[in-house]
């Protein structure tokens, strides 16, 4: 090996030696890309070499050559083998700084409370939906023929008058019936999308917003409804009790809740009673169950023929009910609370009281029984 040849393999030893030390001792991203520069840079060390090759002899240089794009080679190696590890470091670091430890409350004095509707709207799904029913919805702004004609309200009825319903301006690009726009006034016209739109057997229930122009302790201009409606070939009245029983029992979580049929009239369902279940007061406060006083809660019956015909269901083969119920009131009942009108005031200090806690389940007592 001739002189020149071994100074230039003693340098590149070196070098190597030089280049690993810095690559290796670079400890953070920073040093790395500035390690980078000393060794594969335009100036760097391994350039600076490889300029000198143009002055060297042909076998000098090929020599020469080889070993510095293999030295090349090896520290660029180096440098990303480096590099995906502070990566990896500075990320792990990252992690370990930025735990956080969610069994915490995040700030137990500024806790967001569940409203008392929606609790019980998630208490209501859970029951019924242990049931087998299954969640409809509709608009809540109506017309005229689903939310009153298709029910079977008489062209004269009371509640279609102007000091109940909310009427919109009339709809131009509909025509007759579809034409008059309102805000629904209960959630039964669901019962029509529904049927129009699904054969039996149906299963449904559908909650959501109501209004009707009315203020005072028990009423509010938009108010909540939940309905349910049954349609198959055998559904019968007693059928209709057992399921507000056994969902009575489970949302009250009261046994032998006494129960009371009222004759009432709907025109959607005939025969239509009005439920009536059991309570006692005393000392100014109300106790759900056995007792000497009564608390009507909801409406039902079975379904009118004519609404399974306006609704393209054969009436001779179909049949069903259907029970339509405040959410409000219910939630009143359960939880209270005396004054309607409050659960729209947006209080927050109403809502700290009767809220409810974010992580609390919904009411399983029906499908846990
Ligand atoms: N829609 C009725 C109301 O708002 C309640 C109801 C629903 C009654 C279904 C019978 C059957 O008062």
């Amino acid at each position: 090996m001739s002189e020149i040849i071994k100074n230039m393999s003693d340098t590149l030893v070196r070098l190597q030696v030089e280049l690993t030390e810095i690559v290796q001792n670079a400890n953070d991203l920073q040093m790395l890309e500035q390690a980078k520069v000393t060794a594969l840079g335009k100036k760097g060390r391994i350039t600076d070499l490889m300029k000198t090759l143009g002055a060297m002899d042909p076998e000098e240089r090929k020599s020469t050559g080889q070993a510095l794009n293999v030295l090349k080679d090896e520290i660029a190696g180096l440098i990303s083998r480096q590099e995906e590890a502070l990566k990896r470091q500075a990320m792990d670091e990252k992690l370990a700084r930025e735990i956080i430890d969610i069994t915490l409350s995040v700030r137990p004095e500024r806790k967001g409370h569940i409203h008392p509707i929606s609790q019980t709207m998630e208490e209501l799904a859970t029951i019924f939906a242990d049931m087998g029913f299954r969640i409809a919805e509709g608009p809540e702004i109506e017309d005229d023929w689903h939310n009153f004609t298709a029910l079977n309200f008489p062209p004269g009825h009371p509640a279609r008058e102007m000091q109940d319903t909310f009427f919109l301006p009339e709809d131009t690009g509909a025509q007759g019936e579809f034409a008059k726009k309102l805000l629904r006034t209960h959630t039964s016209p669901v019962q029509i999308r529904h049927m129009k739109a699904n054969k039996p057997p149906i299963r449904i229930i559908a909650m959501g917003r109501t209004y009707r122009s009315d203020y005072d302790m028990t009423h509010t201009p938009m108010f909540h409804q939940i309905e349910g409606l049954v349609i198959d070939e055998k559904t019968h009245m007693g059928h209709l009790k057992g399921c507000l029983r056994d969902f009575c029992e489970a949302y009250f979580e009261v046994d032998d809740l006494p129960m009371r049929f009222r004759p009432s009239f709907f025109p959607f369902v005939e025969p239509g009673a009005e439920v009536d279940i059991g309570c006692s007061r005393k000392d100014g406060g109300l106790k759900i169950g056995k007792g000497e006083s009564w608390l009507e809660i909801l409406g039902c019956g079975m379904v009118h023929p004519n609404v399974l015909k306006n609704c393209g269901i054969d009436p001779e083969q179909y049949q069903g009910f259907a029970f339509g119920m405040g959410i409000e009131r219910i939630a009143m009942l359960k939880y209270g609370i005396p004054d309607l009108r409050t659960f729209f005031d947006s209080d927050a200090r109403w809502l700290d009281y009767y809220g409810f806690d974010p992580l609390q389940r919904p009411n399983r007592a029906f499908s846990e029984s």
